[in-house]
């Protein structure tokens, strides 16, 4: 077992194999969060917490028992209401108007595996001897609120999954202010907040800071993860690199309003919480009504950022995504959004098509256009049946010609939304996210449809099944194009208003699970302006994502690199595009462009028909070696040699089974560089490694000692490198 209870020093230790978690019940009651960090066998300094919680100005004691004041005690699941002057986990308001709750422990359980979390997204175990989990229950005697604290340890993986579920076991209804769903603590200040920030087009850059005291937090109010500030924080010591050094990792599976929050007490104990954002959030619990909080993934590494996020990109890759596509390679495909954008017709995506198929793809992916009188992004949405203007034949036409050229058809939505100028609106213009008597604000021309409502939902689900049913359709493009504003629901009552931004991500996480279960077949890739709600609980439904509208191959790399930091590899999608690219006007060689979009699910966003034959031989090879080499990328580990945002180099390396598969980018450089050292990571020392290309063999501590050398003196320079084992 990976969870273990003393019963002596009513201590619980969650180990998985490099890592320990421990908790403590202090005076038979108060659970306190004692240690998480590099294995250790057992905890013999509980008692010391005490020192610190005695005789301190300005930290009034509330536990007689001990003289401690819970202001200074590390609580596991801390509410308002104690002394505690720090930031609390839970929240809530009770029918008196008082706001205090005191969360005590009342039992724990230990079971094998790991339960589903009702109606949100979770990692999940195939066999339950992968892990262990360990429920916890905390109750406020008075209310009869109970909190039950879930913590599963995976046996093969340094990944602990917590969450917690509230429980009105009491007779009055109370309004939740604050669930989160971690609370954890460093007990000193030497680290710095790393997070991933961005925008559309500039997605997920690495930023860090070190931690002073106060607070420091990123957080959503956009109903989206967003492009703004993933939902992700890590906690890394200002020393520590790809390779060593301490880094805890902090990763909401949830795609709506959050927080990542670190407090620093005036002790220097810094505090994080993780979970729904309690900015605008408010929920009614009535009694034998239970809330679950989404799950926090924490995982903590003493060889640096490389660990951190090969540990999840494992986790995600095997125990988040699910169905048919999990473990199997995905098609290389074409998609005509950036080669036509609106203007198309069946004849122009028939000859994308068939120019693609001759080089080798396997998908065409018609993207926005195709339904109601959409020739601009001004009208249409929620009108999902095929504009005839543009496809005389509908879509079933289409997808079966394409299906008899030899390849898959793959069609995009975006459900979520819905266009003052379509048909759908004149019926139900109650059904958009608004505010009687207040201005609904378009964004990309375009209001949002209220997935709190159940009809909506369904509405959702039956369009797109039809279409689904009606024609070979073997992948989904799912996208969602604006974040919501003018928050408020007309199928809600008044005291609910400010249940809307977490019921909206219940309701699309509920259609996602129903049309993903009803379609096993079909591959779902999830979009949001590009990488706008490319988050934990999104890869739970969709296996991949589309990693960002900025299809320049220099953006790409930090784009790239900087969702390498939680997402696996086989969750981005990457496509090579037009010159000069269209988002940022640069022009860099094909073969860049190839090669950069071969670190992810490889695709093309152009007209092939506008290639010369030289360069369409170069696509045909591309797409030739990425056959060859998509298992690795798919199923690799992932070592980021280089970073982007550190030089002017960019290294990856990929090692699965016998092969290793190496990528260098130079994306600038300056007068006489000379070449640049890479030092391989991963390898076995004595095993020989060849080079597929020269046939050069190596051992696999050369590689990783002396390392290659690269032309650092070409601008756009790119090679990819093959090694197997020598058998
Ligand atoms: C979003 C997507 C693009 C494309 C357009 C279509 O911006 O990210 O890839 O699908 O919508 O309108």
């Amino acid at each position: 077992m990976s969870i273990c209870f003393d019963p002596n020093e009513k201590i619980f230790y969650l180990n998985t194999p490099n890592t320990s978690y421990v908790m403590g019940i202090y005076c038979g009651k108060l659970l306190l969060h004692l240690y998480y960090g590099k294995k250790i066998d057992r905890f013999v300094n509980f008692i010391d917490y005490l020192p610190v919680a005695v005789d301190l100005p300005f930290s009034p004691i509330d536990i007689e028992e001990t003289n401690a004041s819970s202001n200074l005690l590390p609580m596991e699941y801390p509410c308002y209401g104690n002394v505690d002057f720090r930031t609390p986990a839970f929240h809530a308001e009770y029918e008196n108007g008082s706001t205090l709750t005191r969360f005590e422990y009342v039992g724990h359980e230990i079971a094998k595996g790991k339960k589903k979390l009702n109606g949100l997204p979770a990692t999940y175990v195939d066999e339950d001897n992968e892990a262990d989990t360990l429920y916890i229950t905390l109750r406020d005697e008075l209310t009869g609120i109970e909190a039950i604290l879930s913590y599963t340890a995976y046996n093969k993986i340094d990944a602990i999954a917590k969450s917690v579920k509230i429980q009105n076991a009491g007779n009055q209804n109370i309004s939740i202010k604050s669930v989160l769903s971690s609370t954890t603590y460093l007990f000193d200040k030497e680290f710095e907040f790393v997070h991933l920030e961005g925008s559309w087009a500039r997605e997920r850059n690495i930023q860090k800071k070190s931690l002073m005291n106060g607070i420091m937090q990123i957080d959503s109010k956009r109903v989206s993860s967003s492009h703004t500030h993933s939902p992700f924080l890590a906690l890394a010591r200002p020393w520590a690199t790809e390779i060593q050094g301490e880094v805890y990792g902090f990763s909401l599976v949830y795609s709506g309003n959050h927080i990542e929050q670190v407090e620093v007490s005036e002790y220097d104990v810094a505090r994080i919480n993780v979970g729904i954002n309690p900015f605008g959030f408010n929920w009614i619990l009535a009694p034998k009504e239970e809330f679950q909080a989404p799950e926090v993934v924490l995982t903590y590494s003493n060889e640096g950022f490389g660990k951190m996020s090969r540990t999840y990109h494992e986790l995600y890759r095997s125990r988040l995504c699910r169905g048919k596509y999990r473990d199997i390679e995905r098609p290389v495909l074409i998609n005509n959004w950036e080669a036509t954008y609106f203007d198309f017709n069946e004849e122009k995506i028939l000859n994308i098509a068939k120019k693609a198929k001759d080089v080798g793809v396997e998908l065409m992916v018609l993207d926005d256009g195709w339904f109601g009188k959409r020739n601009s992004d001004n009208c249409s949405l929620g009108d999902w049946v095929a504009d005839r203007n543009k496809l005389p034949n509908g879509i079933e036409s289409l997808a079966t010609k394409i299906t008899e050229l030899g390849m898959k058809f793959g069609l995009w939505f975006e459900p979520e939304m819905i266009s003052e100028d379509s048909e759908l609106y004149r019926i139900h213009p109650d059904w958009c996210i608004h505010v009687e008597g207040r201005k609904r604000n378009p964004a990309r021309n375009q209001l949002v449809l209220d997935l709190s409502r159940k009809d909506v939902r369904d509405y959702i689900v039956d369009s797109v099944s039809n279409i689904l049913k009606a024609a070979p359709i073997s992948y989904v493009k799912w996208d969602y194009n604006r974040n919501i504003s003018d928050i408020g629901s007309e199928g809600l009552p008044v005291e609910r208003q400010q249940e809307l931004p977490h019921r909206y991500v219940l309701g699309i996480y509920e259609i996602l699970e129903r049309i993903t279960t009803a379609f096993p077949d079909v591959l779902f890739e999830g979009c949001s302006g590009g990488g706008g709600r490319f988050d934990a609980g999104m890869i739970h439904y969709y296996p991949q994502y589309w990693t960002s509208d900025n299809s320049d191959a220099i953006e790409r790399l930090y784009i790239q690199h900087g969702t390498s930091m939680v997402m696996p590899v086989s969750t981005m999608g990457a496509h090579v595009s037009a010159i000069p690219n269209h988002q940022v006007g640069r022009s860099t060689p094909l073969k860049m462009r190839g090669n950069v979009a071969m670190s992810g699910q490889f695709g093309y966003e152009l007209d092939l028909n506008t290639l010369d034959d030289d360069e369409l031989e170069l696509v045909k090879q591309q797409i030739t070696d990425y056959k060859k080499i998509r298992e690795v990328i798919h199923h690799g580990n992932m070592y980021r040699l280089k970073s982007p945002f550190e030089g002017r180099n960019t290294v990856w390396e990929y090692i699965y089974k016998d092969k290793v598969v190496l990528m260098y980018f130079t994306m600038f450089t300056r007068s006489q560089l000379g070449k640049i050292q890479v030092k391989l990571q991963g390898l076995e020392d004595s095993v020989q490694y060849v080079e597929t290309l020269s046939g050069r063999t190596y051992s696999g501590s050369y590689l990783m000692n002396v390392g290659l050398y690269f032309d650092n003196n070409k601008e756009f320079n790119s090679e990819i490198l093959v090694f197997e084992k020598k058998q």
